[in-house]
């Protein structure tokens, strides 16, 4: 990463309140906000788009090369395009979040999308930028000042995420939650902290609880009040 902008690293699993948790983060302290899963969702996307078979790496690398992306790193305006094509919606759907893991497996790609979020904080005109994902803390930005692990306990994680997703049937959303940790985990394990990674444990915390907690380390490990 660049010297001049600072990193703040984040990961976590799904329904760990990761990416609101980050985006306010971000706003209150005036940074950026990147979330680097909108980017392997954004190509699964555009796979898609091409009739590609995801599980199939070849086919997918093909269609890296136009793979035109970009993405708002204002925690207040937050969009995502493919091309001329605004995703923010799109790339949130089923269909996506089932192709998704296919993409983010393939080498190749985590390779040049690692380099284009560096890329993205380099060029950004913020002091900071919190990025969250799954590897920041240990590919992405292994030398980020902060680097946290944002966890809660799967049945925490299940029942926030149904209600995310408006069903009432927290069976179904915890299976789901399970299988998709299972199958992330098998690219990069974010489930353990790496080394000098803090780990804030949301299970027992509040939205504001969480975000206060998150602050705290943030402002720990910038040496700032
Ligand atoms: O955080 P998310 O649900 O939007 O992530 C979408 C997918 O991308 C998920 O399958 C994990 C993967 N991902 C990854 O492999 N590395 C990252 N830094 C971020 C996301």
């Amino acid at each position: 990463m660049t010297d001049s902008v600072r990193t703040i690293a984040i990961d976590g699993p799904a329904g760990s309140g990761k990416s609101s948790v980050s985006k306010e983060v971000a706003r209150r302290l005036g940074y950026g906000y990147l979330d680097t899963g909108a980017a392997y969702r954004g190509l699964a996307w555009h796979a898609l788009e091409h009739g590609i078979d995801t599980s199939d790496s070849s086919a997918v690398l093909d269609v890296v090369g136009d793979f035109d992306y970009a993405i708002s790193l204002d925690p207040d305006d937050y969009w995502v395009r493919v091309g001329s094509t605004d995703v923010t919606e799109a790339i949130r759907e089923p269909r996506v979040a089932d192709a998704v893991s296919g993409v983010a497996r393939v080498p190749a790609v985590r390779a040049s999308v690692t380099a284009l979020f560096r890329a993205l904080v380099a060029a950004s005109t913020r002091a900071a930028v919190v990025v969250e994902g799954r590897d920041i803390t240990t590919v992405v930005a292994p030398d980020a000042p902060v680097r946290i692990l944002l966890t809660a306990a799967p049945e925490v994680r299940a029942v926030r995420r149904s209600k995310e997703v408006a069903t009432q049937d927290a069976a179904a959303v915890a299976a789901a939650l399970h299988k998709r940790d299972a199958s992330d985990a098998k690219v990069v394990d974010f489930l353990t902290a790496a080394p000098g990674v803090t780990v804030v444990d949301s299970t027992d915390l509040d939205f504001e609880e969480t975000v206060e907690a998150v602050l705290a380390v943030v402002r720990a490990g910038l040496d700032e009040p």
